[in-house]
């Protein structure tokens, strides 16, 4: 099933923007361990960089299915695939409910950076946990890392005061247009526990990441992180005013993101991690 949100997602923009989310994940497939042979499910597999690298990973005997809601990621995925035991779905996870993905014989599920847009509905919190339990197999492991409370901080306080400032907006409309949602441990771990897992490992890390190289085109550096991760809050005020919501949130953060040394650009990344084992 698709999701009817405007799609904003292109692979270029997101390597323009964003290419280091992807690669930043060394730690995450440590935990996923992909062995020949395995089913494994990817929520919100993107451009399919990583669904690939794990697809080769489970080998021709394994089998790898990715699912996102952007047409244009997972148009950019199947182009690029040249996997049999990898196919892709456009799919928007907030329900996982059909019998493919709830059959019971996944052997993991893994999520990166995608699980803080696809929770941003409440109703939707309780439901996907459920789903993603019942589609493993007893034993089957959740594997995911996503943004954790106070992830990209200083642009999310930005971007609430440019809306009400520049954009008009009351202060519940900014937070609402919010299109991400950021838990702490302690949530993510009961709310694991209460789907039915065994949570082996819940964690937080502050990992501040350096901005991308700005390009004319307005596709990298802070501001096409802001263009392309803020779409939402963007879209919430009129176009006319949006550049200056883009400008008005750079400048805003300078002060936290700019390093004295060199002049680079940190944004504050904070990652949340587990890894929730299905009972046996
Ligand atoms: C930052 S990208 C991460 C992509 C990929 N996992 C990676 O590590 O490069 C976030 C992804 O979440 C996907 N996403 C957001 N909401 C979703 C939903 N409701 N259902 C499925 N995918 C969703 C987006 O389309 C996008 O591909």
């Amino acid at each position: 099933m698709a999701n009817t949100k405007a799609d904003h997602w292109s692979s270029e923009k997101y390597q323009n923007a964003a290419g280091f989310v992807p690669q930043l994940t060394t730690k995450v497939l440590e935990y996923l361990s992909p062995q020949p042979g395995e089913r494994i499910l990817d929520i919100g597999c993107g451009d399919g960089q990583l669904t690939t690298d794990i697809a080769s990973r489970v080998t021709s005997t394994g089998q790898v299915l990715g699912l996102d809601a952007s047409p244009s990621f997972i148009a950019t995925a199947q182009k690029s695939n040249t996997l049999p035991q990898l196919k892709y779905e456009l799919q928007d996870c907030t329900k996982l409910d059909q019998d493919e993905l709830t059959s019971g014989d996944w052997d993991k599920a893994f999520s990166n950076a995608a699980m803080h847009w696809i929770l941003r509905a409440p109703e939707t919190r309780t439901s996907f946990f459920g789903d993603v339990y019942r589609g493993l197999n007893p034993g089957g492991r959740f594997v995911f890392e996503m943004g954790g409370k106070g992830n990209c901080a200083e642009l999310h306080t930005a971007f609430t005061a440019a809306l009400t400032t520049v954009g008009g907006l009351s202060l519940e409309a900014a937070r609402e247009s919010s299109p991400w949602f950021f838990p702490s441990v302690d949530w993510m771990r009961k709310t694991l526990e209460d789907a039915g897992f065994d949570v082996l490992v819940c964690e937080s890390e502050y990992r501040p990441t350096k901005s991308t190289e700005s390009r004319e085109d307005g596709s990298g550096g802070l501001d096409g992180w802001v263009r392309l991760m803020g779409a939402s809050f963007l879209e919430a005020v009129e176009e006319s005013r949006r550049e200056e919501v883009v400008k008005r949130v750079c400048e805003w953060v300078d002060g936290a993101v700019v390093r004295e040394e060199d002049g680079s650009r940190w944004i504050g990344y904070v990652r949340l991690r587990a890894v929730a084992r299905k009972k046996t």
